[in-house]
């Protein structure tokens, strides 16, 4: 086994509080890591560093975890800037153009489904992502939703199953059908190639009954459930995500002060995808009065062709700083352990002995530069699993 010396670190967040400065970001100055066997083994200040048989300097850059995004839609084919447009002209958002985006999907093929995702996919660890999580939700067919689970399963084991997208146009008579489809013969299908299940639980998607039975399904194939919810208005999303035990629920953009609460007293991470807000020109999410009850926070990019067409976390951070008043040091958690918890995941998400050797090197000495830089390419090298993450986008 080879041991990997990452040195010279001016400022090295490990998101453990027992390293470091003692804050949540566990932050150590002057620091080295040494990974070994894709994982970290050993963290601490530079002078004290152990012999290892590679050494990479980094120069006195800032790093930082790899951000965990556990929130993309990456597999689809076709793109919305029409949509875009419209919308910053005035137009509200709905919901209607996904319908755009399964009619594309449907007719592409599959090298043309998997060429789009690893170009994206590629962006994103570029800008320092290193674990992600795919959902399906454009194919809204049993072979459509588990070709792009199966395509999706090729870049990442956080694959979700999200029949339950909206009903698509050609069931809009048989909402009822179309819930049985989602919860029987689609989940036969695409339950193999998935690890979570999740539905969008808005107005203009599927109310709380159909959402309950589309999780209860899951649940019962296997699946761990997470929840698109109060994005569009308020709704029973939180609650029932709460009382399912979901990992995350997903936007919290409109929330009554109960669900506030409910969020606060339990493990289910309020996910919030600033990107979305913007590109709708919705009102950001509250991050601070969820953060102030004690709720856990992530942040995700919500990569899609309609709402988000997104792909960097750091511009994430930088918009939950500016625009949801959150600290950069608590924007930065929650697009790194943030996103884990979303996962329930330990091995990502920290930089502590034990966690993937998955980092992301920054051109700046304080990882605040990534919210006081917007828009500047500060990730200068992504390494996972201690190896250079490739970031070729053919
Ligand atoms: O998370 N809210 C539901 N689904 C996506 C949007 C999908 C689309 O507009 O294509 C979202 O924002
Ligand atoms: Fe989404």
């Amino acid at each position: 086994m080879t041991a990997t010396l990452f040195s010279a670190i001016g400022e090295l967040v490990t998101n453990d509080p027992a390293l470091g400065d003692g804050s949540a970001l566990g932050i150590v100055r002057d620091a080295a890591l040494v990974a070994e066997d894709g994982r970290v083994v050993w963290v601490g200040s530079a002078d004290e560093a152990p012999a290892a048989d590679e050494r990479v300097d980094l120069g006195g850059r800032a790093v930082v975890p790899g951000f965990v995004d556990s929130h993309t839609h990456l597999v689809f084919a076709g793109e919305r800037s029409a949509e875009f447009a419209a919308r910053m002209a005035g137009e509200p958002y709905t919901g209607g153009g996904i319908m755009t985006t399964v009619a594309a999907t449907r007719a592409a093929s599959d090298a043309t489904l998997r060429a789009n995702a690893r170009r994206l996919h590629a962006e994103m660890t570029a800008s320092g992502t290193t674990t992600i999580e795919a959902k399906s939700g454009y194919g809204l067919t049993v072979d459509d939703e588990r070709r792009l689970l199966s395509i999706s399963r090729e870049l990442t084991a956080e694959t979700t199953f999200l029949g339950a997208h909206v009903v698509p146009a050609e069931s809009a008579a048989d909402r009822a059908g179309y819930v049985a489809l989602v919860c029987g013969a689609m989940l036969d299908a695409c339950a193999p190639h998935a690890r979570w299940i999740d539905v969008f639980c808005d107005v203009g998607a599927f109310g709380e009954d159909e959402a309950r039975a589309v999780l209860a399904a899951g649940a019962a194939a296997g699946l761990l459930p997470r929840l698109h919810g109060n994005q569009l208005a308020r709704g029973p999303g939180v609650r029932l995500a709460v009382e399912l035990g979901a990992a995350s629920v997903d936007h919290c953009n409109h929330l009554t002060e109960d669900d506030v609460e409910a969020l606060a007293s339990s493990a289910t991470v309020a996910t919030l995808l600033p990107g979305a807000d913007f590109s709708t020109r919705a009102p950001y999410a509250d991050a601070r009065r969820l953060l102030d009850a004690g709720a856990t926070v992530a942040l995700a990019t919500d990569c899609n062709p309609g709402s988000s067409y997104v792909t960097s976390m750091p511009l994430v951070i930088a918009l939950a700083v500016r625009e949801m008043r959150m600290t950069p040091g608590e924007a930065l958690w929650a697009a790194t352990a943030g996103g884990a918890a979303a996962l329930r995941r330990d091995d990502v998400g920290r930089l502590g002995p034990g966690a993937r050797a998955d980092l992301a090197a920054l051109d700046a000495p304080s990882y605040v530069h990534l919210a006081y830089r917007p828009g500047a390419p500060l990730v200068a090298d992504v390494f996972t699993g201690g190896r250079t993450a490739v970031t070729d986008k053919e």
